[in-house]
């Protein structure tokens, strides 16, 4: 059985790039695996978010998991602050990992670019603790988007010196994990190529948007003028619309506005009419089951209570056995 992990920052509700860079393999792939699913609390630390918006966040992310289908009695779901043996393997597998190499990682240089007065201690070693996310539970697939892919490459790169440096074949290397044979990058509805909140609110669809402000978003997503002459190369925002299609419409849907733009016959305004009720039908049943769970904070409590101590579990075993490895041992 493989053991699969994936985790997101909870800096708000989940977006559609969330649910098919992350979310959508791992409902699928509860039933056969031993999954682990987390809030990256920790994380979502770097960017100072205020205390009270946090714990708000942390719930949303969790009502937002188990609306997407996952489901506590098939894998595990845990915040990852409730398990506090990742910080003790970070600061153990720490000590191999140099700061000119995470100096260098593009995603601590984008930081420094955009938040340039909140480079934090917390924004370089960012990798090590997603590698003990990772490795705390031995895990062989983790479920990403396109955008974790060079930290799946440091996971790697970090379990296998601490295997090289002890001398053991203790940590697995796992790989980033997509159905298909590519990760994903789900495009916003303003041009950009990533959904993404941080970049712009509005570009995102949430799981938790209703059937009536999903339409006003698709409506006014970014598109051009329509091509003049057939096979005319699309720009990045029409690009963007027809790569929303591929995930949430059907193939015949897709062929039938592919054709129309190749013959330059395209009304953008019907192709996003047809985008906006795919996504809508495709939200919609999540969306439901998030206004019922909100109300259910012993639930919530329950679930996240029970996939602590599971998660716990194996992180301890774990670290005890790092512990082991290291030369740390019992008097
Ligand atoms: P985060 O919180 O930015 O995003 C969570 C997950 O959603 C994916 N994702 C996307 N996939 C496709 N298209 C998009 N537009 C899009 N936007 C976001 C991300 O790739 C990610 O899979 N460092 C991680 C959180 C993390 C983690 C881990 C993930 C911490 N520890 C261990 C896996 C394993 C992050 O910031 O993701």
């Amino acid at each position: 059985m493989d053991r699969v992990l994936s985790g997101i920052r909870p800096t708000g509700y989940l977006h559609l790039g969330n649910y098919f860079g992350a979310l959508k393999n791992f409902v699928r792939m509860q039933e056969e695996n031993n999954c682990y699913f987390f809030i990256a609390d920790y994380h979502s630390l770097t960017t100072h978010p205020k205390p009270g918006d946090l714990g708000t966040n942390i719930k949303n992310v969790l009502v937002d998991y188990l609306a997407a289908g996952l489901d506590p009695e098939k894998c595990t779901i845990y915040i990852q602050s409730d398990v506090p043996e990742v910080c003790e393997l970070t600061l153990l597998l720490a000590m191999n990992v140099y700061v000119g190499e995470l100096q260098r990682v593009p995603s601590f240089k984008e930081k420094v670019r955009r938040q340039p007065n909140n480079v934090n201690a917390g924004l370089l070693t960012y990798p090590i603790l997603m590698a003990s996310d990772i490795l705390i539970h031995r895990a062989d697939k983790v479920p990403v988007g396109k955008d974790q892919e060079q930290h799946l490459e440091l996971t790697r790169d970090f379990a296998q010196r601490f295997n090289h440096f002890y001398g053991v074949d203790y940590f697995k290397l796992p790989v980033a994990y997509n159905f298909g044979d590519h990760l994903v990058k789900i495009p916003g509805l303003d041009g950009s190529t990533k959904m993404s909140k941080s970049d712009n609110e509005a570009s995102c669809i949430f799981l938790s948007d209703s059937p009536e402000l999903i339409r006003k978003k698709v409506m006014k997503a970014v598109s051009d003028s329509g091509p003049t002459e057939p096979g005319q190369p699309k720009s990045q925002a029409v690009e963007n619309l027809f790569q929303l299609m591929e995930a949430v419409s059907s193939p015949d849907t897709l062929a039938f506005f592919e054709e129309a733009y190749q013959k330059c016959e395209i009304r953008y305004g019907d192709m996003k009419k047809q985008l906006a009720e795919d996504i809508t039908s495709f939200v919609a049943p999540i969306h439901e089951r998030i206004m019922t769970l909100r109300n259910d904070d012993d639930y919530l409590r329950k679930v996240a209570k029970l996939g602590a101590e599971k998660a716990r579990e194996s992180a301890s075993k774990t670290v005890n056995d790092v512990r082991e490895i290291i030369g740390i041992r019992k008097l």
